[in-house]
């Protein structure tokens, strides 16, 4: 399957998208990841997302457009794939219409994770996450058996420079301003389904894996 995971800052699309994968076996790419790996090891795409990331702006099409068409030729994501943050703009979501085109394939389904703005803020502020994989925890919601240690390597779990509050005001507004229409724009394909991501994680779960079925 061909799979987008679309939603706000903190609503679960980094939590589900190992789930998903480990049941239907496809290709992972997270622009968000991809771009923090890149900052971290100081790349020439790196210095140039740096800037929008740490203000929680968009990073140029351009950019993400390039490390997805360049991701989506790799063996591994030629039967399938899920993207997790990725198009954020209508931009981007006709590159990928036309990368896909000359390939003969199409996106099968567009996830929706619907979720107040309200109750980001404490998901986004509480979350610690594991670098190298990309797994994600919360203090409240799903702590690590050992604090500040992944449950699966035991390397140190830690926070993200963009999730504080401040930060989070901008990303919600880039959600609200230039990733919103992205939904809309698969909407009149029909191909959206609304997950209740404001629910546990283990019930927004149960809706992927309903939808997917
Ligand atoms: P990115 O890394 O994609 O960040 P984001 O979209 O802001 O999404 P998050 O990773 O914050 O949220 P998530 O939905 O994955 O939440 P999670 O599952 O971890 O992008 C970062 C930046 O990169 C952007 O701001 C931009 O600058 C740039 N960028 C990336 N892609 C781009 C693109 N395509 N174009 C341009 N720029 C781009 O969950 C959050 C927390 O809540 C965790 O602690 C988790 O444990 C907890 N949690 C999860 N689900 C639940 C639940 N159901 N109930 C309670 N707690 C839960
Ligand atoms: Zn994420
Ligand atoms: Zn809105």
């Amino acid at each position: 399957k061909r799979l987008i995971l679309i939603g706000p800052p903190g609503s679960g699309k980094g939590t589900q998208s190992p789930i998903i994968k480990d049941e239907y076996c496809l290709c992972h790419l997270a622009t968000g990841d991809m771009l923090r790996a890149a900052v971290a090891a100081k790349t020439p795409l790196g210095v140039k997302a740096k800037e929008a990331m740490d203000k929680g702006e968009l990073v140029s099409d351009d950019l993400v457009v390039g490390i997805i068409d360049e991701a989506l030729q790799k063996p591994s994501c030629q039967k399938g794939f899920i993207l997790d943050g990725f198009p954020r703009t209508v931009v981007q979501a006709q590159k990928l219409d036309e990368m896909l085109e000359k390939k003969g394939a199409k996106v099968d389904k567009v996830l929706n994770f619907a979720v107040d703005d309200l109750i980001l803020e404490e998901r986004i502020t509480g979350r610690w996450i594991h670098p190298a994989s990309g797994r994600s925890y919360h203090t409240k919601f799903a702590p690590p058996k050992v604090p500040g240690v992944d449950d699966v390597t035991g390397e140190p779990l830690i926070q993200r420079k963009d999730d504080t509050a401040a930060v989070l005001k901008s990303r919600l507004e880039a959600f609200h301003k230039q990733t919103e229409p992205v939904i809309e724009y698969y909407s009149k394909k029909s191909i959206v389904a609304n997950l209740h991501a404001e629910k546990p994680p283990k019930e927004v779960t149960a809706e992927v894996q309903k939808v997917l079925s």
